[in-house]
């Protein structure tokens, strides 16, 4: 009988270490469903608001401000390649259209974690110039092995001489 008792004490508590760690995919919907959360809603991501696909990637606000809009997703970073000018502050806002994926700038001490239904800010400088992988390090499915994006930091006065469109993503057109 103890041992019954320990047994279910021990799965207890399992269960309840997978779902602090994975309440996200739980909790969220249910959450959206009800018309709770301020972020935006993975599934209209593409759709609507901040995150529509014109508006990811590098933009230039007022006085010189940049500001980095990315969506990750099974399995690819949107955009893919980033391009920022070294040593400005760049401030980044990220989510995600599924799971939790993490990036981490590869070769940098920076990181950040896109969750889905929320947006994570976070505000770099990029010391030195220079091609930075940014694999996911979040468990986030069969693709999550392949899932890396670019960023690259280059001279500011290289950047400057570049066009919008070249400042906005740097994907291959
Ligand atoms: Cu995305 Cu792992």
């Amino acid at each position: 009988m103890k041992k019954k008792i320990r047994f279910v004490a021990a799965m207890t508590l399992v269960a309840l270490a997978l779902l602090s760690t994975r309440y996200y995919m739980v909790d969220l919907p249910v959450w959206h469903f009800f018309g709770g959360g301020k972020g935006p809603d993975p599934v209209t991501l593409h759709l609507q608001g901040e995150f529509v696909e014109s508006n990811l990637g590098l933009a230039e606000g007022p006085a010189g401000s940049l500001t980095v809009r990315m969506i990750a997703q099974q399995f690819v970073f949107v955009p893919q390649c980033i391009v920022v000018p070294a040593g400005v502050r760049v401030r980044f806002r990220i989510t995600s259209a599924d799971v939790v994926h993490k990036l981490s700038f590869l070769g940098t001490e920076y990181g950040l974690t896109a969750v889905p239904g929320e947006v994570t800010e976070a505000t770099f400088t990029f010391p030195r110039s220079g091609r930075f992988k940014i694999p996911c390090h979040e468990f986030c499915g069969a693709g999550h092995y392949a899932m890396r994006g670019q960023l690259e930091v280059v001279p500011q006065d290289q950047f400057a001489s570049l066009r919008p469109g070249e400042r906005r993503n740097c994907e291959p057109r």
